[in-house]
C-alpha cells in the first residue's frame, strides 16, 4: 500500500481530508501520497504562528541554535534515506540528491552558530553633537513576524531548508509551504524539528494547494513572504501585497564568460567540463545553471569542441543509478517546453551542435550556436539542460553581453587576471560573480539573490536573517559615557 506522509499543523504530525499524489518524474510510478490540509487546519497553523511569536522571539539563543544543531546532525545520519526520497520525488541523479542533503545540513549547522552571534547588539555614541550628550544607542533586530516560505521544486529539501533555519535561528515563527511536485522532502524536515523543544506553533509544513495560496499571501499575521520559483509567480505575490516584505529568489539565465586569457589546454579543458556539469546538473533546473557561453573569440572554437564533448559524455538515464549525471525534468511538460523552445531556436537559424532529443521527460544534453537574439531560448530563463555559445570580441562586449539580460543572479568569469576579476565584480549586473569557475556555485553562507527580474532580498543563511527582522533602536540617556 502506498504510504501517506503527514504534514505538520505547529509541531503536530496530522492529515487532512484529502491527498496529493507524488510520482516519480523518471518512470511515472506513484512514490508516495502527501497529507494536504484543510482551510480550518491552515487557519489553525496560522493562528498558533501568530500566537507564539513573542514567546518564540524571547527564546534564547541557546534554545534556538540546539535545535538547529540537531537537525543538521539527524540529516547527517539520515541522508541516504532522505537523498533516495529527494531523488524519487524530483527525479534528481542520487548523487546530486546525496550533495543536496549534505547542503541542507551546514543549512542547519550555520544557523545554530549564527543563532549564537546573532544580535548581540550595537552601541553608538550620541554625544557627537551637544544635543545628546550623555546618551547611547543601543541597536537590536527583532522579527518582523511570522514568515511564510514559499519553496520550489528543484532543491525540495535545501530550498526549504533555507527558509526554516534562518527563521528558528532569530525566533520567527515559520509556516512552509513545500512545492506540490516534491512536497515530500520538506515534509522529512519535520520529522526532525519535532524532535526538537522548539514551541508548539513555532513551525509547520503544510502542501497548501497552490490555489490557497492568494489569500494566505493576503494573510496580515504573516508581515514576512520569502518565496523562490518563477518571476511572474514572484512578481505577482509582491504586487498583491506592496506592504510587506517580500524576498524573492527567481530565475536567471546563467551567463559563463570565458576570456582570452583563459586560452591554455588545460584552462579550456576545465571551462568546458565545468560548463557541461553545470547546464545539466538538476535537468538545467537550477536557477543558477549555465545557460549562456560568452566566450572570447580568440578561446572560441578550442572551447567549442571541448563543451560538446563533455556534454555529450554527461551520463543521462535512470536517476537511482549512482553513475548517471542527468535526469529527467520535473515532468513532461516541462520537457516539452524545453523542446519547443529549442525547435524554435533551430527554426529561426540557430545551429544544434548536439541533443535536441526528448524522450518522456528525460531532455538531452543540448548545445545551440549562433542563436538569434529574438528567439525564446535567448530572452528567457529555460531550466532544461540547454546551453547556448556566443563569441564575443573582448572583455567589454563580453560583460555587456552579460548583462544584455532581464535577469541577474549569478554570473562566472573564466579569467587568471585579477584586475579582471574585479571589473567584473563592477560591471556585471548580477547578484554574484564567481571567478574561475561555472555561475553554478554557492556556497549556503554567501549572500544569494539576484537583481533585475531575478528578485530582491538575499538568502544565504545570515543574509535570510537579516532580512526577516528589523533594527529597533534604544535610546539610554543620563550615562557616563
Ligand atoms: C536555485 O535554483 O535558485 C538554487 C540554486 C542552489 O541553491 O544551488
Amino acid at each position: 500500500m502506498t504510504s501517506i506522509h503527514a504534514f505538520w499543523l505547529a509541531g503536530r504530525q496530522t492529515t487532512g481530508e484529502t491527498t496529493l499524489d507524488v510520482h516519480s518524474p523518471w518512470d511515472g510510478r506513484l512514490v508516495a501520497r502527501a497529507a494536504v490540509p484543510t482551510d480550518a487546519q491552515v487557519e489553525e497553523a496560522v493562528a498558533a504562528a501568530y500566537a507564539v511569536r513573542d514567546e518564540f522571539a524571547a527564546t534564547p539563543a541557546h534554545a534556538r541554535a540546539a535545535a538547529l544543531d540537531h537537525v543538521s546532525r539527524r540529516l547527517v545520519e539520515r541522508t541516504e534515506e532522505i537523498a533516495q526520497l529527494i531523488s524519487a520525488e524530483n527525479g534528481k541523479p542520487i548523487k546530486w540528491a546525496r550533495g543536496e542533503v549534505g547542503r541542507a545540513v551546514s543549512v542547519f549547522r550555520f544557523a545554530a552558530e549564527e543563532a549564537r552571534r546573532f544580535n548581540g547588539g550595537e552601541a553608538q555614541r550620541l554625544d557627537t553633537d551637544a544635543g545628546g550628550q550623555g546618551r547611547l544607542a543601543l541597536t537590536r533586530r527583532f522579527p518582523k513576524g511570522v514568515v511564510l516560505g514559499i519553496a520550489p521544486f528543484n532543491f525540495p529539501l535545501n530550498l526549504c531548508a533555507h527558509k526554516i533555519a534562518p527563521a528558528i535561528a532569530v525566533g520567527a515563527p515559520i509556516i512552509l509551504k513545500p512545492a506540490p511536485a516534491t512536497p515530500l522532502s520538506g515534509l522529512i524536515l519535520g520529522e526532525l524539528l519535532a524532535e526538537t523543544e522548539l514551541p508548539a506553533g513555532s513551525w509547520s509544513i503544510l502542501p497548501v494547494a497552490n490555489g490557497k495560496m492568494p489569500a494566505l499571501v493576503q494573510d496580515e499575521r504573516m508581515p514576512v513572504i520569502s518565496f523562490t520559483g518563477s518571476d511572474k509567480v514572484g512578481y505577482a505575490i509582491m504586487d498583491s501585497v506592496p506592504r510587506k516584505h517580500c524576498t524573492l529568489e527567481l530565475g536567471g539565465n546563467g551567463a559563463a564568460v570565458v576570456l582570452g586569457d583563459f586560452s591554455s589546454d588545460e584552462d579550456l579543458d576545465w571551462a568546458a567540463s565545468r560548463i557541461a556539469t553545470f547546464s545539466n546538473y538538476q535537468g538545467g533546473q537550477s536557477c543558477i545553471s549555465v545557460q549562456r557561453v560568452i566566450a572570447d573569440a580568440s578561446v572560441y572554437d578550442g572551447l567549442v569542441s571541448r563543451v560538446v564533448k563533455a556534454v555529450e559524455a554527461q551520463v543521462t538515464g535512470d536517476p537511482s543509478d549512482p553513475a548517471t549525471e542527468v535526469g529527467p525534468l520535473v515532468n513532461e511538460e516541462a520537457a516539452k517546453r524545453v523542446e519547443s523552445w529549442v525547435d524554435e531556436a533551430v527554426a529561426a537559424g540557430a545551429k544544434l551542435l548536439t541533443g535536441g532529443k526528448r524522450d518522456g521527460a528525460t531532455y538531452a544534453p543540448t548545445v545551440l550556436a549562433d542563436v538569434p537574439a529574438d528567439v525564446t531560448i535567448a530572452c528567457e530563463e529555460v531550466f532544461g539542460p540547454v546551453l547556448t555559445l556566443k563569441k564575443v570580441d573582448g572583455e567589454a562586449e563580453a560583460f555587456a553581453a552579460v548583462n544584455d539580460s532581464k535577469y541577474g543572479l549569478q554570473a562566472g568569469v573564466f579569467t587568471h587576471d585579477l584586475q579582471t576579476a574585479f571589473r567584473a565584480h563592477r560591471a556585471l549586473e548580477v547578484g554574484g560573480v564567481v571567478i574561475g569557475d561555472a555561475p553554478s556555485y554557492r556556497a549556503d553562507q554567501m549572500p544569494y539573490g539576484g537583481v533585475k527580474q531575478s528578485g530582491v532580498g538575499r538568502e544565504g543563511v545570515r543574509f535570510a536573517m537579516d532580512d526577516y527582522t528589523y533594527e529597533r533602536v534604544m535610546v539610554l540617556t543620563g550615562l557616563a559615557l
